[in-house]
């Protein structure tokens, strides 16, 4: 199916966690087992695990590849002397923050030098949590990478995005998402000139569909509504140089062929986009709002039923119906951590402050809510149906406190006064007025 925004470039298959197969060449996928002893076509067969061999069969992701070239065909990696700002976390702080925008480079600067990291609950080489990136760019990258410490969440903020990977090729616009499995190979080219956005790095159980309870068999993100590549495929033997993340670290290797050399493959650990605009947004139709768990679009498990390891959790246009009810998000103190960003638009509990491509982190136990201006607002407003419209916002929810990095802490977009968005906030108690 054609994805509505790029109609004319790439077209796609539909639907999450499905058993794909795509060739690029007719014949180029083997029919009726996996590892031919002779290739009909002369392509090496590759297995690309996404879970352990051995895990239940519900869990396993796991393609089968069929390249040119195998992709143990290359020489030894060198540690790159520029590794991602950012690598080490600050100082323990139990306040809220909030970051404005970064801005875009002013040099050229590919989508990897782009990188810096915001977050993290976590070294690299722990087998769960998250950390959290952010990206900006002005140049298509001409080299190829890959992340051995976990799946990428793209949320881009601004500018279009062409994702060229093993398995085929994706384009993302802002509002629209992508998810790359841990390890495989891509190349981000700017459709735009230059990008901006988010990056969630998942360490733990890959991200899935929640579970619906009570819900039922539809809503939220509707499995169709995910779209994965077609197999295409570069046979080129030009020099490309193959950059990995692996412990945190920036290692470099380079190639004497173009490491999108799959003509085929066959599988469940796949690429794939969402458009966040088709989301199923449920909410009340008579008093009060649900928990902010109704809005999530993913989420990555951890081995506590119930408990996230990360949330991907959406705030999109909807329409406000509560009777009697304050409708802005509640103030509130969460035992999980909640890093926001905000795509388009503005927050209908922040009125000043939180700007696209900006970044609020509030860590667990930490005091939250509406900002005062917010909250005045609303308890003054007459309660009219009304669409929230021109917004879309996020948040990374994480069982583990994300810790900013030193780099975060130190940087010029960190404001120094969020906290007076609730300071001064009136005293209403009027305990007088039921006697
Ligand atoms: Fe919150």
């Amino acid at each position: 199916m054609n994805s509505p925004h790029f109609p004319e470039l790439l077209r796609y298959q539909s639907g999450f966690g499905n058993e794909f197969s795509s060739e690029a060449l007719p014949g180029a996928l083997p029919v009726g087992q996996n590892s031919p002893q002779k290739h009909a076509l002369g392509l090496y067969t590759e297995l690309f695990s996404g879970t352990a061999f051995t895990v239940p069969r519900s869990e396993a992701r796991r393609s089968w590849l069929y390249r040119i070239k195998p992709s143990a065909s290359h020489p030894r990696y060198e540690r790159l002397a520029r590794q991602i700002p950012g690598c080490e976390l600050g100082p323990i702080t139990p306040n809220r923050l909030r970051w404005n925008a970064q801005a875009l480079p002013a040099e050229p600067t590919d989508f990897l030098d782009g990188l810096v990291t915001l977050a993290a609950t976590n070294a690299a080489d722990q087998a769960d949590g998250v950390s959290v990136h952010l990206y900006a760019a002005n140049a298509s990258m001409e080299r190829a990478f890959f992340n051995a410490d976990g799946e990428w969440l793209v949320v881009p903020q601004s500018g279009r995005l062409r994702i060229v990977t093993e398995l085929g090729m994706l384009d993302i616009e802002p509002q629209e998402i992508a998810v790359l499995p841990r390890g495989l190979k891509f190349r981000v080219e700017l459709l735009d000139g230059q990008a901006r956005g988010y990056i969630c790095e998942n360490h733990g159980g890959a991200l899935r569909l929640p579970d619906l309870g009570p819900i039922g068999s539809n809503g939220l993100a509707n499995p169709r509504d995910f779209l994965a590549p077609l197999a295409s495929f570069e046979n080129s033997d030009a020099p490309c140089t193959l950059v990995q993340k692996f412990l945190g670290e920036i290692w470099a290797t380079e190639l004497a062929h173009s490491p999108f050399d799959v003509v085929a493959w066959h599988g469940n650990n796949v690429p794939y986009k969402y458009d966040l605009r088709r989301f199923n947004t449920l909410g009340t139709v008579s008093y009060d709002h649900p928990d902010p768990s109704i809005f999530t679009v993913l989420t990555s498990p951890s081995p506590v039923t119930g408990v996230a390891n990360m949330d991907f959790v959406i705030f999109p246009p909807r329409w406000m119906v509560a009777e009697n009810t304050f409708r802005p998000p509640w103030f509130h103190r969460n035992v999980m951590n909640e890093l926001m960003g905000l795509i388009a638009g503005a927050y209908d509990a922040k009125a000043v402050g939180f700007v696209p491509g900006g970044v609020s982190l509030h860590s667990c136990m930490s005091a939250h809510g509406p900002d005062d201006i917010t909250v005045q607002k609303a308890t003054a407003a007459e309660l009219q149906p009304h669409k929230i419209e021109n917004t879309m916002a996020f948040m990374f929810e994480t069982a583990k406190v994300l810790r900013p990095s030193r780099h975060a802490l130190e940087s010029p977009t960190l404001q120094g006064n969020y906290d007076d968005c609730w300071h001064g906030m009136a005293k209403t108690f009027a305990p007088g007025n039921l006697s």
